[in-house]
């Protein structure tokens, strides 16, 4: 559509933004020419065309057919006696998936298959940090690349259009903008390691409820301004070499059999040249399928022979039902990828690492600046430890792990930090840590399916408290200078394949949190999570209150860094917190999880677009996040008076001054309002934005671009996009619902 991310990362010296162990300002300014473009990755090469079609041509039936689909559980065949390897796969979004038996989901049973666990999407987004999410795409890349594995199943990006969504920890965002700043450097890191991304669920997979058979519905409006456009920019911009079919079905058709998405708008508008892959029995039809555009058919256990694209394709090419031809062209397309990541000629091919000091630190860094301060109202963070003899840690979050856990892939790591040993190796041994486990992570018997061993036994239900552990728990409040409850979800309550029945936090912590912070005023309330709870009571009777998330191999270190102060927040939440469910718009307009069919019912208004255009009060709104210093906004101002045309970019300038007494991170958010248009609008849009880093008491110019032709909304009578002529308003501030500072600008 448009090249809409270029125009960021350059036209401004950039400053190096990753996090610093020390929370100070950054270390060093990067000028442009050092400056890689991190939103630009390298298109597919066509040069390999003639030696394909010579494999091709020297290739059985039977050969082709294994080339396009699972023979193993993460690998399809390769075709030895020419020099072709397996296409081999991994997941996926929190770090490289450990070894997977060939043929059953159960593990391989390696010794050697540990990974960096990475921050999970929901954290990596908050950072607000594309530069991170590069970072993060090239820790995992290299990863992939040193457990030789072709193809990476991530990132994962669906827009959050429901707080109960299972996956909401997994995906980035409720905001297209933030979507695609995230995903493209991503994508663009992993790909530089000679390893494929597989962008997913392309698309509009947004809830797991019925996810293998719901007809999703919405208008094409709907469908290009919210759903689509990461995943545009995930082909046109970062070159995305391979993209996962969903499981769902779209307009009537499954997504593996849907010419309009597959063909029409993949491969004819956004040009993709890579291959198609099936999520794990994801497909439907031999014919159909293949020849709506699905490539390569992964799926469950066996017998893999008789998956759609093994047995039944020879069968349909055999008949005359299906052109081999048609075999070709897919095989061509697997090939193609093969070269471009030199797994067929692998001279110069990048070897990776693995569980490197240096990938621990990244997965530090992105934690770091991924934690959002929610409250503060007594200034009780940063911890002052004058005078503070002990601490009460409080809550099964406290010690609980989060790498595995639920329904999907998770990573088996040598390391992960948990927020109690984060604080253990951060506090100074004259503080005493008073530890109790507060609540049991449980389930009703119904769910043992799910949940495995951690179900109850007994007679109570799952909301209640063990009153033993409570008591435990008042006692060491009671007994400490301060008390910080580490409460939230985890990966076995938040996962895949289910959404969550309510937005009430489990366990019985509401209670807990309550007689916690009745035993001592100095309480902290740590939110660990990674999707939306009713945490409206917390909020209203606590003081100080923070959210992180599954946080990967360092989370733990990164949390008491953030608590202790050697690290100034500066985590903006990528989603809405509703007061209450019935304020989602997809709630409201009792459009989740539907039946057979789903109709997305409140159209463009997703996210803080319905909350901002219906004016319904968030209990924290998107781009909300505290910091221990103060910004100042002002002289927004542009870069010309005059009407800008549309192939101009407008260059909005703003000082940003830090007026506290800590060096600090802030993301200055560009909303955008179009109050006379002649369509519906939502009332505002974030077009841009940019974090920096400012020193107290300094003051910087931040300066965004942004296009005139991301004002555009996507016009249904000519299918194309069209930027109205006449006013539009550039707001700016530290979240949707802090606007400091507004421009207008005139468009031609
Ligand atoms: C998930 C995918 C994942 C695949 C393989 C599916 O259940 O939806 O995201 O890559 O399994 O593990």
């Amino acid at each position: 559509m448009r090249n809409k991310l270029l125009a960021l990362s350059l036209g401004v010296s950039f400053m190096a933004l990753t996090g610093c162990q020390d929370g100070s300002a950054t270390t060093g300014t990067k000028t442009e020419t050092q400056e890689k473009d991190i939103f630009v990755g390298k298109p597919m090469s066509m040069e390999y065309e003639e030696e394909i079609t010579k494999l091709i041509s020297q290739m059985t039936l039977e050969e082709k057919a294994g080339m396009l689909h699972g023979t193993s559980m993460f690998a399809t065949s390769g075709v030895p006696r020419l020099g072709i390897p397996e296409l081999t796969m991994a997941d996926g979004p929190l770090g490289i998936r450990e070894e997977i038996s060939r043929d059953s989901w159960a593990p391989a049973g390696w010794d050697n298959d540990f990974a960096t666990y990475l921050p999970a999407g929901a954290g990596l987004s908050a950072t607000w940090n594309p530069e991170l999410a590069h970072t993060f795409g090239s820790v995992i890349g290299a990863e992939a690349r040193e457990r030789n594995k072709d193809v990476l199943l991530a990132p994962a990006f669906n827009i959050i259009r429901t707080p109960l969504g299972g996956r909401t920890y997994e995906y980035f965002s409720e905001d297209p903008f933030l979507n695609t700043q995230i995903t493209v450097p991503y994508i663009v890191g992993v790909q530089e390691h000679d390893v494929a991304a597989c962008i997913k669920h392309y698309a509009v997979n947004n809830q797991e409820t019925n996810r293998g058979t719901v007809d999703v519905q919405m208008d094409e409006r709907t469908l290009r301004e919210i759903y689509l456009p990461a995943f545009e920019a995930a082909i046109t911009d970062a070159h995305a070499y391979s993209v996962m079919g969903a499981y769902n079905r779209f307009r009537g058709d499954y997504l593996n059999e849907n010419e309009y998405m597959l063909q029409n708008v993949l491969r004819d508008e956004w040009g993709f040249k890579g291959i198609v892959i099936s999520d794990w029995a994801a497909i439907h039809s031999t014919v159909k399928a293949l020849k709506a555009g699905a490539d390569v058919e992964m799926g469950t256990p066996g017998p893999f022979n008789e998956f759609y694209f093994a047995d039944p394709l020879i069968a349909a090419v055999k008949s005359g039902e299906l052109a081999e031809e048609e075999v070709d062209k897919h095989v061509r397309r697997v090939l193609r990828l093969m070269y471009n990541i030199k797994s067929i000629d692998s001279t110069g091919r990048a070897k990776g690492a693995r569980n490197t000091e240096e990938h621990f630190q990244e997965a530090y860094n992105i934690a770091s600046e991924s934690v959002v301060l929610l409250k503060n109202d007594k200034n009780v963070l940063p911890l002052n430890l004058e005078g503070v003899k002990s601490i009460a840690v409080i809550g099964d979050n406290a010690t609980k792990k989060n790498a595995l856990g639920g329904f999907g892939a998770g990573v088996k790591t040598k390391r992960e930090v948990t927020p109690l040993e984060g604080l253990q190796n951060r506090l100074p041994e004259s503080v005493k840590i008073n530890h109790a486990q507060g609540y049991l992570e449980r389930y009703s018997k119904t769910e043992r399916a799910k949940f495995g061993d951690i179900t109850l036994d007994g007679p109570v239900t799952i909301d209640e408290l063990d009153p033993k552990l409570l008591e435990e728990a008042v006692n060491a409040a009671k007994n400490s200078d301060v008390a910080i409850i580490f409460a939230g979800s985890n990966r076995d309550y938040e996962t895949e394949a289910s959404d969550r029945a309510s937005l009430d936090l489990p366990f019985g912590q509401q209670e807990l949190i309550e007689k916690v912070m009745q035993a001592n005023p100095n309480t902290i309330v740590v939110l660990i999570a990674g999707a939306p709870f009713d945490i409206e009571d917390i909020s209203q009777k606590s003081s100080t209150l923070v959210w992180s998330w599954f946080n990967g191999s360092e989370g733990g270190n990164a949390l008491a860094d953030v608590l202790l102060g050697t690290v100034n927040p500066s985590g903006k939440l990528p989603w809405t917190m509703p007061k209450k469910l019935e304020d989602s718009p997809a709630h409201a307009t009792n459009s989740f999880p539907g039946g057979e069919t789903a109709t997305y019912d409140e159209g463009i208004l997703v996210g803080y677009r319905w909350f901002d255009t219906k004016n319904v009060e968030p209990l924290y709104p998107f781009g909300y996040g505290l910091s221990y210093t103060d910004f100042e906004f002002s002289n927004a101002r542009l870069d010309k008076k005059e009407a800008y045309a549309g192939d101009e970019t407008i260059q909005v300038s703003v000082d940003v001054k830090n007026t506290g007494d800590f060096d600090g991170k802030e993301v200055v958010q560009l909303y955008v309002s179009k109050l006379d248009s002649k369509v519906e609008r939502a009332a505002q849009e974030l077009k841009g934005f940019k974090k920096a880093t400012v020193a107290k008491g300094a003051t910087k110019t931040v300066t965004i671009d942004v296009p005139v032709k991301e004002l555009a909304y996507y016009n249904m009578e000519n299918n194309n996009w069209t930027v109205e002529p006449g006013t539009y308003t550039l707001k700016l501030g530290n979240s949707s619902r802090n606007i400091l500072q507004e421009v207008t600008v005139q468009v031609k």
